[in-house]
């Protein structure tokens, strides 16, 4: 196949009564200047008519990972490596499921699993189905592996209810195709995650909760926006986003020097980690022999990374820090903000029940003179809303503004 320098987008349809609005996404895609190729599941082909396909993108639709013919031109892995972007739209529950799950049962399937293209899903189904937690379970997992979820917009259904699941419009979609990757193409952001171990003796260490799911889920969203992302990460249980680069430290003098390894050329450092404020003094070479009396721990402080970074002569020009907090957040990250000469603070409540790991959550942003509310939300959400405000920041100090 001719390959050609326009975005080229293979459409996936599965089999929701929003793949009607198949051909009008066809079409302004390609207004959009992208070339398209189109993907059928079985489903879909009950909601649209492959002939309608053809004559919009201008190609022979596939339908069939068995097509003897399709297979010895095009094959379904030629089609794999020659998108882009993967465009799922509408995507339904069954087929966020088999993705979710690894499946490559049918031809739609099996190349997104074949691929390395950015995979962008626009759900489609009913209230009820959208907000299952089997539903939702799979679409965390498919953004954890670098998914990016569009929609769903709310409103009324086909089925008669009203809410949550109806299917980004044609032209919503093609703008958040069109936007996401160009924001922050050229950007090298740095950033911490995940807790700290700082070690007592060999088999015990002082750590907190930290999951490192809000700093990779930050990764992801500025990843998708075009940033090349480079993350210094305490011991965490999740795979790293495709396309970020993940360095591993444990204690917070190795992420401290791993940070100032990486930082000329930064535009940006965030500190999301949660790094201990404290080491002991010692760590013992051998395990610490129950005694059964109290014992004394001496700790001493550890480094601030974020305010060395923040003072440092290779300051990148937007230092970001986040601040949890139990009581009194407002006053405690603005005070933050000031003591460490951050530009940006997301401040967010944390507790034993809150702020920590797979959870709903809420970060109230601050620069000086500045303040916004993102959530309630799931952190790939909060994640999403958070990049956009850092890449209209980094965008907005390029031009020379400073209101922000
Ligand atoms: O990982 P998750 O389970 O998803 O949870 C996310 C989170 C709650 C850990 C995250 O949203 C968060 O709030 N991270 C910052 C936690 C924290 O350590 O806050 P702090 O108020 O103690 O520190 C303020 C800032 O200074 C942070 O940016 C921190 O990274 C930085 N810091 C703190 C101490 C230190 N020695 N060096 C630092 O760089």
């Amino acid at each position: 196949m001719t390959r050609s320098s326009s975005r080229r987008v293979l459409l996936g349809v599965s089999g929701g009564i929003a793949a009607y609005k198949a051909p009008e996404l066809v079409r302004r895609l390609r207004d959009a200047g992208c070339e398209v190729r189109v993907v059928l599941t079985a489903g879909a082909q009950s909601f649209v008519a492959p002939l309608a396909l053809q004559a919009v993108s201008g190609h022979r639709v596939r339908r069939d990972l068995w097509d003897e013919e399709a297979e010895a031109g095009m094959g379904h892995i030629e089609l794999a490596r020659w998108a882009d972007d993967i465009l799922v739209a509408p995507a339904t529950a069954h087929l966020i499921g088999r993705l979710a799950g690894g499946l490559a049962d049918d031809l739609l399937t099996t190349l997104i699993l074949a691929s390395q293209a950015r995979l962008w899903l626009a759900p489609a189904m009913n209230r009820i189905m959208w907000q299952h937690p089997a539903v939702q379970a799979n679409l965390a997992t498919l953004q954890a592996r670098g998914g990016r979820v569009l929609g769903p917009a709310s409103g009324s259904q086909a089925c008669g209810e009203t809410g949550p699941g109806r299917m980004l419009e044609p032209h919503e979609l093609v703008a958040a195709l069109s936007a996401a990757p160009a924001l922050l193409s050229g950007q090298r952001i740095l950033m911490t995650a995940g807790p700290t171990r700082e070690p007592l003796d060999p088999v015990r260490y002082l750590g907190n909760r930290s999951s490192g799911r809000m700093a990779y889920a930050l990764a992801a969203a500025l990843r998708d926006r075009g940033a090349e992302v480079v993350v210094v990460s305490g011991p965490v249980d999740l795979p790293v986003p495709a396309g970020v680069r993940r360095f591993e430290v444990e204690t917070a003098s190795q992420m401290l020097e791993a940070v100032l390894d990486r930082l000329a050329g930064c535009s940006a450092f965030i500190g999301v980690a949660a790094v201990a404020d404290y080491r002991p003094e010692t760590a013992s070479v051998d395990k610490i022999k129950k005694s059964g009396q109290a014992m004394n721990v001496r700790l001493i402080p550890n480094p601030d990374i974020l305010a060395t970074v923040a003072a440092h002569a290779l300051r990148p020009g937007l230092v970001v820090g986040f601040a949890a907090e139990t009581e009194a957040v407002e006053a405690a990250a603005r005070s933050k903000l000031d003591a460490k000469n951050l530009d940006l603070i997301a401040a967010n409540r944390v507790g034993s029940a809150s702020g920590f790991g797979d959870v709903v959550s809420s970060l109230e942003v601050f620069s000086r003179d500045r303040r916004w509310s993102l959530g309630p939300a799931a952190k790939t959400v909060l994640a999403d809303g958070l990049a956009d405000l850092l890449a209209a920041r980094i965008a907005q100090d390029a031009a020379g503004g400073t209101t922000t």
